[in-house]
C-alpha cells in the first residue's frame, strides 16, 4: 500500500489517480493548499498535520503501507518571505518527522516531489529549504538503510500566480523556462520512479526532470517527456478551478 502525503494537490492528486490503479492507496492532507473533492474517491483519506508523528504512527500501524511518496509541502514565495518560521516548520520540520515515523515503524522507502526554482534572490530561501529536505532524505537513507529517490522537475511559480488570478502575465513570466512539464507527464514519472524504488534497485537516486536530455531519467525510468509551459499552467489553472467547493 502507497501513502501520499500531500496527495490533495495538483501534483499528488493527478499522481494518486495513477496509483490506484495498481492498488490502494492512503492520501494524507491538512488541506491547507490541497482540496478533499480533488482526491478520488477510491482512496482512503485522513485529515492531518505531517508533523503529528502519532497520527503517522498509527497510520502505518493500521495499513500495511511500503512505501510513502511526499508531496506536502508550502510554496509560495510571498508567503515564505513573510513568514519563513512557518515554511521551515511546515517543510523541514514535517519532512523531518515524517522521516523519523518511517525510521521507527521500519517503512523504507520514500519518494520525494522536490522543486528547482527560477533563479532569484527571493526564491533562495526555499530552494534552500528544498535542498535541505532533500539532503535529509539522502542522509536517512544512507544512515538507516533506507530507499529514496528524488524527482526535482521546475516549480511553476507561475502556477502559484496563474492561481490568484493572472494566467497571461505568468506565461509570459514562464515561457523561458524550458523544463515544465504537463502534469500528467510528471505524474507518470513519479509512477515510474516508485516502481524503480519498490524494485529495489535504488538506494539513493535523485532524477531532474528539468534536464530532459538525461540519460539516466530516460534509461531507468523509461520515461521522457515532452516540454509544454503552456499545458502545465493550463492544468493547474483548471485544477484549481475544478477543486474548489
Ligand atoms: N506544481 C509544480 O509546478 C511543482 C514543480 C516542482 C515540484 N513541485 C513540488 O511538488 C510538491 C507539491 O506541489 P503542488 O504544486 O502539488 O502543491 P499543492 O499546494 O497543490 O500541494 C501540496 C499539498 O500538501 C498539503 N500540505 C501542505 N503542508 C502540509 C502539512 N504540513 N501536512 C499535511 N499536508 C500538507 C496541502 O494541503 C496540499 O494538498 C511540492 O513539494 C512542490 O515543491 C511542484
Amino acid at each position: 500500500m502507497i501513502l501520499v502525503v500531500g496527495g490533495a494537490g495538483f501534483v499528488g492528486s493527478h499522481v494518486v489517480n495513477l496509483l490506484l490503479e495498481k492498488g490502494p492507496v492512503v492520501v494524507y492532507d491538512n488541506l491547507s493548499t490541497g482540496h478533499r473533492g480533488a482526491v478520488d474517491e477510491r482512496a482512503i483519506f485522513i485529515e492531518g498535520e505531517l508533523s503529528d508523528q502519532q497520527r503517522l504512527t498509527q497510520i502505518f500501524t493500521l495499513f500495511p503501507v511500503h512505501a510513502v511518496i511526499h508531496f506536502a509541502a508550502s510554496d509560495s514565495v510571498n508567503e515564505a518571505m513573510g513568514n519563513p518560521e512557518y515554511y521551515y516548520e511546515n517543510n523541514v520540520g514535517g519532512t523531518l518527522a515524517l522521516l523519523k515515523v518511517m525510521r521507527a515503524c521500519r517503512v523504507k522507502n520514500i519518494m520525494l516531489s522536490s522543486a528547482v526554482m527560477a533563479s532569484s534572490e527571493k526564491n533562495e530561501l526555499l530552494q534552500g529549504q528544498k535542498c535541505m529536505i532533500e539532503q535529509m532524505l539522502e542522509a536517512y537513507t544512507k544512515a538507516y538503510d533506507m530507499n529514496g529517490t528524488v524527482l526535482r522537475y521546475c516549480k511553476s511559480t507561475c502556477v502559484q500566480a496563474s492561481v490568484s488570478g493572472n494566467p497571461e502575465a505568468v506565461v509570459s513570466e514562464s515561457t523561458g523556462n524550458q523544463g515544465l512539464k504537463n502534469v500528467a507527464e510528471v505524474a507518470n514519472a513519479h509512477v515510474s520512479a516508485l516502481e524503480a524504488l519498490e524494485r529495489g534497485e535504488l538506494a539513493f537516486k535523485m532524477y531532474d526532470l528539468s534536464a530532459v536530455s538525461s540519460k539516466n531519467t530516460q534509461q531507468e525510468l523509461d520515461w521522457q517527456a515532452e516540454r509544454n509551459v503552456h499545458e502545465m499552467i493550463e492544468d493547474a489553472w483548471n485544477w484549481h478551478e475544478n477543486s474548489k467547493c
